[in-house]
Order: C-alpha cells, then structure tokens, then sequence
C-alpha cells in the first residue's frame, strides 16, 4: 500500500512533521530528571495496564541522535517534542537541573543541524510529583509556578526553537485526569475538575506573556477534539452529544478565544469555579499565533441515567476501529478544522499537532506492514488538504507518532508508531508506513 498524497498537493512550506512527547520516549530514570505524578500513578496498582512507567521507554535520553536521524531519513521538515518539567525542575519550583536543560538544547541544536524545525511543547503531562503534593492543577499558584518553568526552559532554547506551544491537550490535563480519573493523578471530582479546566488556561495565558517577554513570536497551544454525536434521535442522547461538545471542543477554544465559557456548561459548572474567574480572562486570551488540532476519532454519546451532570456516556459505534478501540472518521478532522476557523480562530494559522493511529504491529523477516496506518493516513491527509480547499489556513501536519511509545494508562502495546521499537532490545524499525511516506516525501 502507498500514501497517496505529494507535496504538491498541499501549499508551499507545508510542514510534514512528527510526534512524541517526554515521559513517553525519554526515559524518567535518566538525567537528574525528577518525579512526576506519572511514575506515582503508575507505581499504583490498577491505574496502568501491567503497571508499565515511563522509566526507561524508548530511551530517547541516550538514543536521541539516531532518532533525530531516522526524522531526517524521512525527509520531514519539523518535530514536535515536548519538555519534561519534572526534569527541568526536579522540585516543580526552585532548583534547575542543568543536566535537563543541557540535554533540551542539545535536542534542539540536534534538530537544527539537520535542517529539521523544532516545535517545542512545554508541558505534556509530567507535573513535579512535589507540586502534586501542593495540589497540583487545583492548586491556582500553579499559573504562576508555570511561568517560572516557561522562563527556565525558554531563556535556554526560545531563540532557537521555530514555534512554541503552552500546553498538550488541556482537556486530558483537567477533565481526563480530575473528572474521569484515567490519567495521572487519578482524581474523580467535578470541582477539581472544574477549577483544573480555568486553572491551565489561566497558566497558559502566563506563560504565553512569558515567552512574549523573552522576545518570542509563533506562540500556540495544542488543544486536542473529538467529534460528538447523539447515538440516537432521543433529546436526551442530543444533550448528552452537546455537553460532551461542550466541554471537550468548546470550552478551551471559549477560554483563549471568547474570553467566555460556553454558557451551555457554564450553566452546570459555575458554581465550582475559583471566585471571580472572570477577572481572569483577559490573561487567558493572551494572544496566540496559531493553534494546534490533535485529532483522532468521533464519539457516539447517550444519557447515563444518572441525573448527575455531564448526563452522558459513551456508545460503541459501528465504523471501523484501531487497536485503541478508536473509530476511523477523518470527516471530523475537516470538521474541525474548518469551524475551529469559523468560529474561533479566525484566520490564524493552525496544525495538525497529532494525529494517527495505534495497531498491533509486530516485526517480521525485518518488515512490519502497518497498511491499516497508511491507509488512515491517507484518509486523513485528504480530510486536511479538503480543509485548505474550503479556506482553512493549515500550516503543517505532526503524525503521531514518531516511535511507538508509552501509550499512558495503556501501557506499551498500543503502538502509534511509524517507527517500531521492541521494548525489550529498544530496536527501531521503520514500518511500511515509514516507508512510503519518505517515498511520498522524496
Ligand atoms: C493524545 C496524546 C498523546 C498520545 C495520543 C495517542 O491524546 O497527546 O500523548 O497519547 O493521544
């Protein structure tokens, strides 16, 4: 199978990139780096699947040039990596561990050498198990601890890196991990949840003052969607759609770009919100110059039964699925992309920051034939490049991902890869989909 696509088909200085982000490549043990709330949920029973951590991963730590070379080979332009805080700063707040530091910019000047853009992430998970104690996201002296970070990593490698994200995901930071607890701290409160969903983005606004402070520009925020639908004509599954619209799609773009919450959730989860959160949005809306998409699937929803907002819960639907039980609907990456613009962005540019797929891929006489991926990459690629066509100003697409990696509360076996790794030896082997996009590529 081949990737249907060429560079020709999508504008001049499209980026084709990849992506991975700290905990789940480096390897936490390495480095001086300190503990984050990710070892600490992991070394809980029941959290993580074989109670697999990010220990030693793909050992990207040490391997980091023959994978920056493997980018290269492929002939992408541009690699999105993220920043460990819990290596910058062991502590969360206070003492700085040069060795992270040093590594970060010897991960950037590595990129640059290779003629490969840097598109750095500053926060992809790992919060500093020290400010977990301190109450981590619920916790509104976060803003401000975030900042701090921002400034240390930035004053090393902000004049070199080509763009700037704030945060991965707030979504998964606030809502995956306070309301439903599947990720990292594991906590099941709607007033944790809620004050986690205004408190990141008020650290987002910071940090972004930050890093215009230090004389940066190209400065975003990756925000991660999921396209809901009622799982039937009931009003209850229509409501159920709404609020999971709600609070995954619109409630952060609402934050940065309408300084207002969408009254819809608002309506249900005011009441948890730090007093006087409204003063906040004027840092909140500090301006951006792009926003990254991550995308991956659609969502049926239908009443719980429970009478307790959000109402909803999920349906299995019938579209075909990858090994994250995800379904396979590129529409919704068009959707997104085309209102993200209509609605909120209104021109600026945006990326792709993720999008990909996880399989059961295995090595075979030195081949793994990963066709389900490149044929969900081509589906994909042809949602965006319709996007550009209905006026969208999409700047670059990051495959997830790089390497097959630390798929979180999932442990190490669902692999997003275009690369193989075998956790046992760390080999990497391209996948066929590697393959054929460097043919694409060429
Ligand atoms: C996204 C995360 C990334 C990876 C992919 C599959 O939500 O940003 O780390 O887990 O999903």
């Amino acid at each position: 199978m081949t990737i249907n696509f060429k560079r020709s088909d999508f504008p001049d200085n499209f980026e084709f990139g990849a992506a991975t982000s700290a905990y789940q490549i480096e390897g936490s043990d390495f480095g001086g780096c300190g503990r984050s709330q990710w070892d600490d949920f992991a070394a809980t029973p029941g959290n993580v699947i074989r109670g697999e951590n990010g220990a030693r991963a793909c050992d990207h730590y040490h391997q980091w040039a023959n994978d920056l070379d493997l980018i290269k080979a492929c002939g992408l332009d541009s690699y999105r990596f993220s920043t460990s805080w819990a290596r910058v700063m062991p502590e969360g707040r206070g003492q700085v561990n040069q060795q992270g530091l040093d590594y970060y910019e010897q991960l950037v000047d590595g990129l640059l050498e290779r003629n490969i853009k840097p598109y750095a992430t500053l926060y992809h998970w790992e919060l500093p198990s020290a400010l977990l104690d301190l109450g981590g996201w619920r916790n509104p002296d976060i803003a401000d601890w975030f900042a701090d970070f921002t400034e240390v990593v930035m004053q090393r490698i902000g004049d070199r890196v080509e763009a700037a994200a704030t945060f991965n995901e707030p979504w998964c930071i606030a809502w995956l991990s306070h309301f439903m607890g599947i990720h990292a701290p594991g906590v099941r409160d709607i007033r944790a949840a809620t004050r986690a969903m205004h408190h990141v983005l008020v650290a987002h606004g910071k940090s972004i003052q930050t890093m215009r402070g230090l004389g940066m520009d190209n400065l975003g925020v990756v925000m991660n969607f999921e396209y809901a639908q009622a799982a039937d004509d009931t009003p209850e599954s229509e409501r159920a759609a709404q609020l999971y619209d709600g609070i995954y799609n619109r409630w952060f773009l609402g934050g940065v770009f309408k300084q207002a919450y969408p009254a819809d959730i608002l309506a249900e989860v005011e009441q948890y919100l730090p007093f006087n959160y409204q003063d906040d949005f004027p840092t909140i809306a500090a301006p951006v110059d792009w926003l990254g998409v991550n995308y991956y699937t659609r969502k049926l929803l239908t009443d719980d039964g429970s009478g307790l907002f959000p109402y909803y819960k999920e349906v299995t639907g019938p579209l075909p699925k990858t090994a994250m039980e995800w379904e396979v609907y590129p529409q919704g990456l068009h959707h997104f992309l085309t209102w993200a613009n209509k609605e909120y962005t209104n021109g600026l540019p945006i990326y792709i920051t993720e999008n990909g797929m996880a399989s059961y891929d295995d090595v075979k006489d030195g081949e793994v034939a990963d066709d389900m991926r490149i044929d969900y990459l081509n589906q994909h690629f042809a949602a965006a490049k319709q996007a550009i066509a209905d006026g969208s100003p999409i700047k670059g697409y990051f495959i997830w991902s790089l390497l097959d990696n630390y798929e979180w509360s999932l442990g190490y076996d669902k692999r997003f890869g275009m690369i193989h790794v075998d956790f046992d030896t760390l080999k990497r082997t391209p996948k066929n989909s590697y393959l054929a996009l460097q043919k694409a590529l060429a």
